[in-house]
């Protein structure tokens, strides 16, 4: 049987001081360049909720796409991407939130979900949370349903799990 957690963790490539110095940046190009693992990442979100239970994807611009679009194709679902401020060309739903330094913010269209839609939030790295929060909003604004928040890899020493009391949060792996 495939240990998933061990074909994920050896295709994760630890960058020191990237992007500041005493961040460890954890990169997934081996994985994604790696198609057995890239596909049974992809199957076991899948997996994980269900075919049938999933009408949209949500991924987050820009790694968060990577995963997924194929995801949303694997569940017969359609795909949304959640962009960065001014990205989106047609009439879109905002929301902002803290960084370290500054803030960001990110938007959908206002016509890609529609009420009572069943929708996954997909992205790489669960961190603080704040980017799978606002995301969040964005799906309940739509008046669609939040299903999850599947992630590759959640950073567990920075709590984002904690401000997403209200989501089901399913992590491949730790980091
Ligand atoms: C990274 C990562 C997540 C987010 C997690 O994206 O891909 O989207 O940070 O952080 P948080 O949980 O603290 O919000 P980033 O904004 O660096 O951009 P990118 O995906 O475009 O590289
Ligand atoms: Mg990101």
């Amino acid at each position: 049987p495939v240990d998933l957690t061990k074909l994920i963790n050896e295709r994760i490539r630890e960058v020191p001081d990237y992007p500041k110095p005493g961040v460890v940046f954890k990169d997934i190009s081996p994985l994604l360049a790696d198609h057995t693992a890239f596909a049974a990442v992809v199957d076991a979100i899948v997996a994980y909720y269900g075919r049938g239970t999933i009408d949209k994807v949500v991924g987050i611009e820009a790694r968060g796409f990577i995963l997924a679009a194929p995801v949303a194709y694997h569940f017969g679902a359609g795909f949304v991407p959640v962009r960065k401020k001014g990205k989106l060309p047609a009439a879109t739903y905002t929301e902002s939130y803290d960084l370290e330094y500054g803030s960001e913010t990110i938007e959908v269209h206002q016509d890609a979900l529609a009420p009572g839609e069943q929708v996954l939030i997909v992205d790489d790295v669960l961190a603080t949370g704040g980017t799978a929060a606002a995301a969040a909003q964005l799906v309940r604004r739509s008046g669609a349903e939040v299903a999850g928040l599947s992630v590759l890899i959640e950073l567990g020493f920075l709590k984002g799990r904690d401000r997403l009391p209200e989501l089901d949060v399913h992590a491949l792996i730790q980091g």
